[in-house]
């Protein structure tokens, strides 16, 4: 098994399936620069390593992840395509291995919109879900401005984008986010049953149709994730999110009645 030396993100590979875990739990698994750069090691490993047949990418126990670290979003602002938070959403849509998420807990933010280039996702009964961008001050990512609206239509996306509110497991289900919804604390056994039955399947039958399975939107997702990036970026550092930033770590309400 190899560690990110503090072991915010673990790296094991069992029976051909390498496992990716977020590990942070203090901070709700909150996504930091160095964590997302493990990740995009780990995956580009995996991409290259004939004996690896399919990643899961998990949480702990109780936490998928609380999305991107809110205090690194006003210290550490990604700035152009080469931060690592920005290699982590190129690498997602362009893996070609089969990717499966097992969520327990909270899936806010990335942790939502990074299900939506996974191939399989299973969710604890008790999982969350939340896409708080607006509520941020800021916007869409990961091409969730276009993969949404494409996977349940226009009004569910808005609601789910624009009121960023909570929701639970049978909603992700209902509107196409997850595949299965499993028993509290099984989600992680059900994407290994799934990776073991994708690892004994013909390696270059499941990249080529996976690739297909992919081909129509691949193209609009591209367009989606620039756009997205440099929209996300300006909004990062702009007004509307230091007030949001400033009240989540000063633990209050933000208030957004200044602004126009
Ligand atoms: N970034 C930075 N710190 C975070 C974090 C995040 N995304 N999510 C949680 N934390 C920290 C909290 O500040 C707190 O730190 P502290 O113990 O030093 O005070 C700790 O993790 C525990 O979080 P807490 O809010 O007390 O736990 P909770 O169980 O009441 O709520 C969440 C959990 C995930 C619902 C809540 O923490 C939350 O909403 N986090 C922000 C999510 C977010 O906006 N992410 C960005 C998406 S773009």
């Amino acid at each position: 098994m190899q560690e990110l030396a503090d072991g915010t993100i673990t790296v094991e590979i069992q029976d051909r399936i390498q496992i990716l875990r977020l590990n942070r739990p203090d901070k709700k698994n909150a996504l930091l620069v160095a964590m997302y750069q493990a990740l995009v090691d780990a995956m580009k490993a995996a991409e290259a390593d004939d004996a690896v047949r399919a990643v899961i990418i998990t949480g702990s126990e109780e936490c998928f992840t609380s999305g991107n670290d809110v205090m690194d979003f006003m210290t550490a602002p990604p700035s152009d395509d080469s931060s690592p938070v920005a290699q982590f959403l190129a690498i997602l849509p362009a893996f070609t291995k089969p990717l499966i998420a097992a969520v327990e807990g909270n899936a806010i933010g990335i942790g939502t919109t990074l299900l939506l280039h996974c191939d399989l996702v299973y969710a604890g009964n008790a999982s969350k879900f939340r896409m708080p961008f607006v509520n941020l001050g800021l916007c869409p990512e990961a091409a969730s401005s276009y993969l949404l609206p494409a996977i349940m239509g226009t009004t569910r996306a808005s609601e789910l984008l624009l009121l960023g509110e909570v929701f639970t497991a049978d909603k992700a289900k209902e509107y196409g986010i997850i595949n299965e919804i499993t028993d509290a604390g099984a989600a992680l056994d059900a994407a290994l049953k799934a990776a073991t039955t994708l690892a004994k399947q013909p390696p270059a039958a499941l990249r080529l149709s996976k690739s297909l399975i992919r081909r129509g939107s691949a193209q609009a997702i591209a367009e989606a994730m620039k756009v997205e990036g440099q929209e996300f970026m300006a909004r990062l550092v702009s007004p509307e999110a230091a007030e949001a930033f400033s009240a989540f770590a000063e633990r209050r309400e933000p208030n957004f009645d200044a602004f126009s």
